[in-house]
């Protein structure tokens, strides 16, 4: 898999109106890596992600998959919102079946598929459940089950934990990096902030708004086996609070 993103530009309106929102966005991604798109709001990261999932066209610019272009959205790219998006009238194992009912897999396979996924999220006993009976970081982790059941190339995650609370948040970001680590999956994970992006990527984009670009890229090489001491151990807090600096050096004084 080689997710390619080469000098996108993304105009909303036109004539007098016309708002260049994304520019020149390029990186790619490969197999197994995971990447990172971090920037305040309004930088573009969520357009980013719309154009890749082919909910949207770029101005100018090309996106591709092996070489392919995206024309549209397809069962290769699994999303996850902010907003936990489960059907609320389908139970937990309901919504983790359903991308593959879309599929039309074979009923047997399906029924296994959602057991195994469900067991990976850590959520078998809540198979039965509504999506109003789990709390906030379960669901979530039922619609990261549900993204990955269908089998994607790449998971795309857009602020996935932004509406859990802190403790959640944490231990929902331990949860994806073991998935990672465990199923070897290929993510671009979407997010304001930093701090997430270094736990969890490979590679970190930094985005800036007026209009949205990429102003700075970092490779990152961490030891996350312990991630609680991680985000606390001297060369981690002294690489976050380098980026975060260049970070708000580029918003504007008021946006904080
Ligand atoms: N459909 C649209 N029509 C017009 N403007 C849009 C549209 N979608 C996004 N924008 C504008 O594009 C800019 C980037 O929006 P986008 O949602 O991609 O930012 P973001 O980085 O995801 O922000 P946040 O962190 O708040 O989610 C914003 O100025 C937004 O108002
Ligand atoms: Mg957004």
């Amino acid at each position: 898999m080689h997710l390619q993103v080469s000098s996108v530009c993304k105009t909303f309106g036109h004539g007098a109106k016309a708002k260049l929102v994304l520019d020149r966005v390029s990186f790619d991604l490969h197999a197994g890596e995971f990447l990172a798109l971090v920037g305040s709001s309004g930088s573009g990261k969520s357009t980013v992600m719309r154009l890749i999932a082919g909910l949207d066209r770029p101005s100018a610019g090309t996106i591709t998959i092996d070489g392919q272009p995206v024309r549209g959205p397809g069962s290769d790219r699994g999303m996850v919102f902010q907003k936990y998006s489960l059907y609320p009238w389908l139970t937990a194992a309901q919504n983790v079946a359903f991308g593959m009912e879309l599929q039309r897999r074979p009923r047997l396979e399906i029924r296994e598929r959602t057991a195994y996924f469900l067991e990976v999220v850590g959520l078998a006993d809540a198979a039965r459940k509504l999506p109003r009976e789990l709390s906030g970081g379960m669901q979530q982790r039922i619609a990261i089950a549900r993204a990955l059941a269908a089998e994607p190339r790449v998971l795309l995650l857009d602020e996935p934990f932004g509406a859990l609370d802190i403790q959640i948040r944490e231990s929902m970001q331990e949860f994806l990096h073991q998935l990672w680590r465990q199923t070897g999956l290929t993510a671009l994970l979407i997010t304001h902030d930093l701090e997430e992006a270094l736990l969890l990527a490979n590679r970190v984009h930094i985005m800036a708004p007026n209009p949205g670009r990429i102003v700075r890229s970092v490779d990152v090489d961490l030891d996350r086996s312990n991630m609680a001491h991680l985000r606390v151990s001297p060369g981690f807090l002294e690489l976050r609070e380098e980026l975060a600096q260049s970070l708000r050096g580029l918003e504007p004084a008021l946006s904080r």
